[in-house]
């Protein structure tokens, strides 16, 4: 049976280098990142698949310059207030994960337009993590369970793997296949829960480089991964 592709990720690096590659400012690479995003999202929703998660920013991204960091967070807004148009057109569902707390006012602001102009979009559904870190996500999901528990909502015996998900930021299904662009071999505190048993990609383009025709080729290969989920594959099982 084919594998079964609900949510892709992707942890959008390389755009610096690519910038810097070509003597430009690290920004540049930013500004392309974004418009290849768009394309990506387009795709995806095309394909008709349900759940796409980017990594658009980790809360660590504060370490960064002033410059950079005021350069992404003005091109956030672009994106949300106008670039992004096409993408509410074709019906695609706009949602953030992360924390809102230390964002600027008008950042915020365009985060939710864009999730109030989309929320009835029937399309797939674009979740965008900025100010992000999987660990931070975590506690605050333990933090809701905690809420509804010293309010009787839910007992300590109701809470399990599966329905943990309900208190994440937005209640999505796990990850079926992360592509990791710019040729880094890490997760960089990024949706560990979501990622039990996802299908890892980690490729060698840079971000702005990364096309739909290569994210063709990945998803032909993961629907050859023998996903196992801790049995046994069913080739295997009938020889036993
Ligand atoms: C990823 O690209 C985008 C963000 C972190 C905002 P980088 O900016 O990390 O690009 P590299 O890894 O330095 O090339
Ligand atoms: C991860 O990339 C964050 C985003 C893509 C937004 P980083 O470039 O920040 O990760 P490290 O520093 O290489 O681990
Ligand atoms: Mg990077």
């Amino acid at each position: 049976m084919k594998n079964n592709l609900k949510h892709i990720a992707i942890i959008m690096d390389g755009n610096g280098r690519w910038a810097q590659k070509r003597g430009m400012s690290r920004s540049m690479g930013h500004k392309k990142g974004a418009s290849t995003l768009e394309k990506l999202a387009v795709h995806i929703n095309d394909l008709n698949i349900e759940y796409l998660s980017v990594y658009a920013f980790s809360t660590d991204n504060f370490k960064r310059s002033k410059e950079e960091v005021d350069y992404l967070m003005n091109l956030f807004i672009e994106m949300f207030n106008k670039k992004f148009k096409k993408l509410q057109l074709k019906g695609i569902k706009v949602v953030f994960s992360g924390d809102k707390n230390g964002l600027r006012d008008d950042v915020v602001n365009s985060m939710d337009n864009i999730t109030k102009e989309t929320e009835n979009n029937n399309g797939s559904v674009l979740n965008i993590c900025l100010n992000y870190g999987s660990q931070e996500e975590i506690i605050r999901a333990a933090n809701r369970y905690h809420n509804d528990l010293i309010n009787n909502k839910v007992s300590i015996n109701d809470i399990n793997r599966d329905n943990f998900y309900k208190y994440m930021d937005n209640d999505l299904p796990p990850i079926d296949l992360l592509i990791r662009t710019g040729g880094e071999k890490r997760l960089s505190n990024f949706m560990l829960y979501q990622l039990t048993y996802a299908e890892i990609f980690f490729i060698d383009t840079l971000f702005p480089d990364f096309t739909t025709k290569k994210l063709d080729k990945i998803i032909d290969n993961f629907y050859l991964k023998d996903r196992r989920f801790g049995g046994i594959s069913n080739e295997k099982k009938t020889n036993s």
